[in-house]
């Protein structure tokens, strides 16, 4: 496909600050890196599906073969980062003595730890003060050294400088971002084999949403467009491959670089309607991340399409579709039936009706509330009143 004319703001910046290491097996050189960070005493951040998975141990095991100590496991993370959850991580990294985190799983325990990091390296005992106030720039100090190893692919949450909070008793998933993230990434797929298929469908499904709304965002622009167009590219090969046959590594490290390139996009650009919505359908009804997205994203595509018609022409491009001497929207709405298909090639045939959600137009208004005051909504390249959200649920039923 030749180039298309292409608008973007002309001001904007690149944040990219952890470094990124790729390998079958790179977990053995963390020892080594995190001395390099100055770390000597290391917790490492987990939960227990991980622990009983014997996922945990295989990065504990790469710890105990080096010159770093390990001061302490902690496994009680649960779905979604939680304040209490937060609070007693941090009290658990200083009880322990330790001086550096390591941190092993999905969005949830990325989430969790990073706000943990932001607690003792700030002296903080609370982090609902931090959780309300969100953007905490100003000022900000690094922390204690950082290694991540995802086991979804994914969140991307080892490579943004954002958090999720689930705020319980108000039902609703609160952003918060601080600059210093993870100080490495170390990508190693051989984590991400024990994910069943399920869990492997839906955490793809977010990696493709950031992919496609970071390209499609009021925010876009060229830097994001060749971290989420090959993530598109790759999501498309190697996702249905990882779903059918787990124990791929080629399959699983290149859905593991796809959903990176993805937060190198999004984390830069954000999102858009599909997070938004999705955001209000975890905080309200505990669908995790994944799979609300996964649900939306098709629709909200569609709903999308008129608007910037040359930015879908390039999704669909990367997604496969010859787009040659179609119009662009043609190709745009093309590119959602590729979405549609890859669903029901992975499995992903979830809707909302699966769900305890009342179908109809009242009861539905507090979530389209939620999700019209999701920070996300703004990024979204068309307008959303109220009853466009309402009408994108209702078309997820
Ligand atoms: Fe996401």
């Amino acid at each position: 496909m030749k180039y298309p004319d292409i608008e973007f703001d002309p001001f904007f910046t690149w944040y990219n600050r952890p470094r990124i290491m790729y390998a079958p097996g790179v977990r053995s050189e963390v020892g080594f890196e995190m001395g390099e960070l100055g770390g000597t005493k290391a917790v490492i951040y987990t939960d227990k599906g991980l622990v009983n998975a014997g996922v945990s141990e295989m990065v504990a095991e790469a710890v105990r073969d080096s010159d770093l100590e390990l001061v302490g496991i902690f496994d009680d993370i649960v779905q979604d980062a939680r304040i209490d959850i937060i609070n007693r991580g941090a009290e658990f990294y200083r009880k322990c003595g330790a001086d550096c985190l390591i941190v092993v799983g999905g969005g949830s325990v990325m989430d969790t730890a990073k706000a943990v990091n932001i607690m003792v390296g700030g002296g903080h005992d609370d982090f609902q003060p931090l959780a309300d106030q969100g953007a905490l720039w100003e000022g900000a100090k690094p922390l204690p050294p950082h290694i991540v190893f995802p086991t979804t692919a994914g969140t991307g949450s080892e490579i943004t400088n954002a958090l999720v909070v689930l705020d319980v008793e108000n039902e609703i998933k609160i952003g918060v971002s601080h600059p210093y993230n993870a100080d490495i990434a170390m990508l190693d797929p051989e984590l991400t084999v024990a994910l069943p298929p399920k869990i492997t469908a839906f955490t793809g499904m977010d990696a493709l949403t950031h992919a496609v709304e970071g390209v499609t965002s009021t925010a876009a622009e060229p830097m994001g467009d060749a971290m989420g167009l090959h993530a598109i590219r790759l999501i498309f090969k190697y996702l249905p491959i990882a779903v059918k046959d787990p124990e791929n590594i080629e399959a699983r490290g290149h859905m593991l670089i796809a959903s990176s390139l993805a937060a190198l996009c999004f984390g830069n650009t954000m999102t858009g309607a599909v997070h938004a919505t999705a955001h209000a359908l975890g905080g309200k009804y505990g669908i995790p991340h994944g799979l609300a997205n996964g649900i939306m994203l098709d629709i909200v595509m569609d709903f999308n399409v008129e608007e910037v018609p040359l930015r879908f022409l390039m999704v669909a491009d990367a997604m496969g579709i010859d787009v040659s001497g179609k119009d662009p929207v043609e190709a745009g709405r093309e590119a959602v039936q590729a979405v549609r298909d890859l669903k029901a090639d992975i499995g992903l045939t979830d809707t909302l009706k699966d769900f305890d959600i009342p179908e109809d137009r009242e009861k539905l208004m507090p979530l389209v509330e939620q999700a019209a005051s999701d920070s996300q909504a703004s990024y979204n390249p068309r307008y959303l009143e109220e009853e466009d959200i309402l009408n994108l649920y209702l078309q997820a039923f």
